[in-house]
């Protein structure tokens, strides 16, 4: 896609957002320059800034990160050289940056952002907010305290298949949401590859964070926390408790989080999140179920497909008993009432947007006056609390506690 078409691509998002409601970027502040920092150019980060790139007016001036390599991938990202430092701090104090993206690994999520909420300038941080309990309840503070405008990378709030759906959802289309059942399977290592010389595994931390307990929530974290998130969406507020489990069934390779985990997610009502991800089995992908009173919905990352309760009750024949040998069988078992339904369904309309441009999208446009962003600190606590309580709990694999949004 060229320049223009990414222009066209952000216009056609802003016109979106204006009409859905969700936020509004003036025509006259829609071209006002942006200069970005970004602090941990990665692999996410230089998607994030190269999404950001295609929103109109908004710039990368400088980057720091510890990774050396990482200065000259951020300048192609960029098309141009930019400031570089190792030091996130001199990043910070910059008078040129108007606005930063953070990327760095879950550990630094607090540190990055404490200092950079201090600023008062606008922030886009990944998701999941907050590391542990002390750091998702101190990143809270610091942003309530903070003038600045914080939006996590919950990109998922963004995508039109999903905010449709929500709002189909909320109108009762399903009857009550009562249950969730998040997937997310692959079928890979989930490792990255780290360069020959390597000699005390520095490289091998810094690069494969994912895959260590000290800095990572392992899967449920990584990829449930935007499974959580929907699911707070949905079920309105946040998880009471979770239970759960992990193993390392296949990659026994030094890793000390799971290669698999299920997590049952409790929250008010008896409702319930049902988790489950592995890494030798990619069949399910990606999917997320939300089962209704009269309904159902699936999300994908790219759709989402609506199917209803059947409404009549069934012909006679199909619950029938077998009666054999003077002995009647059958009737809980007729396939006329277990099999799984396996219709079409009602795909949602909705023209595709890419759910980070999205994302960045509303982010430039709150700061540029807009509507204040929809996956705020409240909405990016709520996800991460439950990640940090369900990271010990997969090993504890004890009903535990997730605590609440502290009140203002
Ligand atoms: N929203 C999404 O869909 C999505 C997808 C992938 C990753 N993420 C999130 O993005 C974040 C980064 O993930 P990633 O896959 O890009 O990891 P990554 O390891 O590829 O990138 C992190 C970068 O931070 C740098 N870094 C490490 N310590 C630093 C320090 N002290 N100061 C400055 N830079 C430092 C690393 O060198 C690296 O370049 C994580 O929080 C992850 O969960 C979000």
């Amino acid at each position: 896609m060229n320049r223009r078409t990414f222009l066209q691509t952000s216009a056609a998002t802003a016109a979106m957002f204006a009409r859905d409601g969700h936020a509004t970027m003036s025509a006259r502040s829609a071209n006002d320059r942006v200069q970005m920092g970004v602090i941990g150019p990665g692999s996410r980060g230089k998607e994030v800034l190269r999404q950001m790139l295609h929103v109109p007016g908004v710039e990368v001036v400088g980057v720091a990160d510890v990774y050396e390599p990482r200065f000259a991938q951020a300048d192609a990202v960029a098309e141009r050289t930019v400031f570089h430092t190792k030091d996130y701090r001199e990043l910070i104090a910059r008078p040129d940056v108007d606005a930063f993206l953070i990327a760095t690994p879950l550990s630094l999520h607090r540190e990055h952002l404490e200092a950079v909420l201090h600023t008062g300038k606008p922030v886009y941080s990944e998701k999941a907010m907050g590391f542990t309990v002390p750091d998702c309840q101190g990143i809270i503070a610091a942003a309530r305290r903070s003038r600045s405008i914080l939006q996590i990378g919950h990109q998922y709030r963004y995508a039109p298949w999903i905010v449709a759906s929500m709002e189909r959802i909320r109108k009762g289309e399903i009857g009550e949401p009562t249950h969730v059942y998040a997937y997310w399977h692959r079928n890979n290592d989930w490792r990255r590859p780290v360069p020959k010389d390597d000699p005390n595994g520095k490289l091998e931390h810094l690069i494969n964070w994912r895959l260590y307990r000290e800095t990572s929530g392992g899967l449920v974290t990584e990829l449930g926390v935007h499974h959580i998130d929907l699911a707070n969406w949905i079920f309105g507020g946040q998880p009471t408790h979770v239970l759960g489990t992990n193993s390392i069934v296949r990659y026994r390779d030094g890793r000390t989080v799971g290669d698999n985990t299920q997590c049952t997610f409790l929250y008010a009502g008896g409702k319930r999140m049902v988790f489950s991800s592995l890494t030798d089995n990619a069949k399910q992908g990606n999917e997320f179920w939300v089962y209704g009173t009269e309904g159902s919905v699936q999300f994908t990352i790219e759709d989402a497909v609506f199917y209803y309760e059947k409404k009549k009750p069934l012909p006679k024949e199909a619950n029938a008993t077998v009666v054999e040998h003077g002995v009647e069988t059958g009737a809980s078992y007729s396939t006329g009432n277990e099999m799984p339904y396996r219709g079409p369904g009602d795909k949602v309309q909705v023209t595709y947007i890419d759910p980070t441009l999205a994302c960045a999208s509303a982010f430039f446009a709150a700061v540029r006056g807009g509507a204040k962003p929809l996956a705020n600190a409240e909405v990016g606590y709520r996800a991460a609390i439950a990640c940090a309580v369900a990271h010990d709990a997969v090993f504890t694999e004890e009903k535990t506690p997730i605590p609440a949004l502290p009140v203002v």
